[in-house]
């Protein structure tokens, strides 16, 4: 084929329809008429809605607060291509869920808009008018009904009109139409009336867009508009959102409960799918399998790809390929956890003797790790630090590892800042929020992270590990190969910790006693 042959068929038939090619979709008026006729309404729920509108109603007002005059921009993000046509699970950002309430797939393409008020105008007594823009319910005489594939009823099912989200979230709605102009309309610098945006940026790149263009034609010297200051503004936004999820509000601690309930239903799960993965050539995909079943049935989602780690696998920390075998003898390493539906994850680790029973030197290192758990979990108080839960929970690995004549030097000088030599055994943090995102409120500044005060209402892990690599020579060889990490999710109160993950055992021998209890369960049921 000549290079005059590639134009042509290009120009032909743009290659964005041609998805289209294997379609027959009939085009006729008397279709169309007919498709358009004599249907019922559709029976769109939104269960939980009502629950959660007045708490991001109470979000929103904070974040009006903060940026009094200014227009805020928070979208939900577009659906994203896994291969061709078709798409990954929408997920909305974590930000616009927190700020709408909304989870499972509401809703591609939708952008919430905080509209400057005169101070106390607002919703609430607030500085902003919230408006919710998306893409409602085609009507059944429009040929999205049954010719949109990423959108259309007939395709993808019902989904919520401008009325029933307006009253199901107390927000007022809007369709997309009118985005652009919400978004765009006196911009431009406070000094000379205009309208100053703030947008969380990178979500949608169609908004970004939008907004750049908005700032740039309204500024006052375009070619030299300082790109650095409009993302410090953004950037301040995101950074207000995160540490706006540090304290988590009762609905979203129910939320969490809810999450964590169903993540360990998913254990046991594992544990009654064990002596399949230990004949299975791929066990840990029986492993990540059995959990996921569980994450769909009662969840949305996973939080995040399911860590399925046997034997050495369980030295690798973020370990999401789960292609080994799981052998008897060896220990599992699970961290996994349920996202709900209104998108609040747990984030669970227990590591199993994938027998059922530890052997002496896998319970060392286990009972070891469990006891810098317990270390970590008394240092979180209310109004210690966040970060003296690692400073505890690995002061007791160093002592630990020195014990074991592991460490090539003394307990304190590994705990010093010039030392760290036990990390090579841990080398990831203690603890993390968790929430929406599995490593939740990261945008926050380290003050209120790393080193913030602990206050009821924030929900973070404690997962303290040992990983002992195969290929390890610092160590004797009875312990290569283990890999043990016992991760909890944490509440924080007014009267101290609560362990949200207790229902799952930690203790070595009540993780080995509910393993038998499962198995012998399954025994009596058999006929
Ligand atoms: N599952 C990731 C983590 O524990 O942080
Ligand atoms: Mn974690
Ligand atoms: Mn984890």
């Amino acid at each position: 084929m000549n290079d005059a042959d590639n134009t042509q068929i290009s120009a032909s038939q743009p290659l964005d329809e041609r998805v289209n090619n294997r379609s027959q979709r009939p085009s006729s008026d008397a279709f169309k008429a007919f498709m358009a006729s004599n249907w019922a309404p559709a029976q769109e729920q939104l269960p939980g809605l009502d629950a959660v509108a007045g708490h991001a109603a109470a979000r929103r007002r904070a974040v009006s607060e903060l940026f009094k005059g200014e227009r805020l921009v928070i979208p939900a993000g577009p659906l994203k291509v896994r291969s061709n046509d078709c798409d990954y699970r929408f997920r909305p950002h974590s930000g616009f869920a927190h700020l709408t309430g909304l989870g499972v797939d509401h809703e591609p393409d939708a952008v919430l808009v905080l509209e400057p008020t005169d101070e106390g105008k607002g919703d609430d007594g607030g500085h902003h008018h919230a408006t919710l823009y998306f893409r409602p319910l085609a009507g059944r005489d429009t040929e999205q009904f049954y010719a949109d594939s990423r959108s259309g009823e007939f395709w993808i099912g019902a989904r919520p009109t401008l009325a029933e989200f307006q009253a199901r979230l107390a927000l007022d709605t809007a369709d997309l139409g009118g985005l652009e102009l919400a978004i765009t309309k006196n911009v431009g610098a406070p000094e000379i009336g205009g309208i100053s945006i703030r947008l969380v940026r990178k979500v949608d790149e169609n908004i970004d867009a939008l907004v750049d263009t908005a700032r740039y034609n309204t500024a006052k010297d375009p070619e030299n508009l300082d790109l650095g200051v409009l993302d410090a503004l953004d950037e301040k936004l995101s950074e207000a959102l995160s540490e706006l999820r540090l304290i988590k509000d009762e609905w979203e601690i129910e939320q969490m409960k809810t999450a964590v309930a169903a993540t360990v239903e998913g254990f046991t799960e594992v544990v009654k799918a064990l002596p399949r993965a230990l004949t299975h050539h791929r066990g840990e995909r029986v492993v990540e399998g059995a959990f996921f079943a569980r994450a769909r049935e009662e969840g949305n989602e996973l939080g995040y790809d399911t860590i399925a780690a046997s034997g050495n696998n369980a030295t690798v920390l973020h370990w999401t390929r789960n292609t080994g075998k799981v052998n008897a003898g060896e220990l599992l390493l699970l961290d996994a956890g349920v996202e709900a539906d209104s998108l609040y994850t747990a984030d669970i680790t227990r590591t199993l003797p994938a027998n059922g029973t530890f052997s002496p030197i896998q319970r060392k290192v286990y009972e070891a790790v469990l006891d810098a758990a317990d270390a970590g979990f008394a240092a979180a108080q209310p109004g210690t630090k966040f970060r003296d839960i690692h400073t505890a929970a690995t002061t007791v690995l160093a002592e630990r590892l020195a014990e074991w004549g592991l460490l090539p030097v003394s307990v304190e000088e590994a705990i010093s800042t010039e030392g760290q030599q036990h990390r090579r055994w841990m080398p990831h943090g203690t603890s993390h929020h968790l929430g929406l995102d599995v490593h939740d409120c990261a945008q926050a500044k380290r003050e209120l992270y790393l080193d913030g005060i602990l206050e009821p209402g924030m929900v973070f892990t404690i997962e303290p590990g040992l990983y002992f690599k195969e290929e390890d020579l610092g160590i004797p060889a009875e312990y290569r190969g283990i890999g043990v990490r016992i991760e909890d999710d944490i509440l924080m109160t007014a009267e101290g910790p609560v362990n949200l993950s207790a229902a799952l055992p930690r203790k070595a021998d009540d993780v080995e006693s509910w393993m038998a209890g499962i198995y012998q369960e399954i025994d009596a049921q058999l006929p």
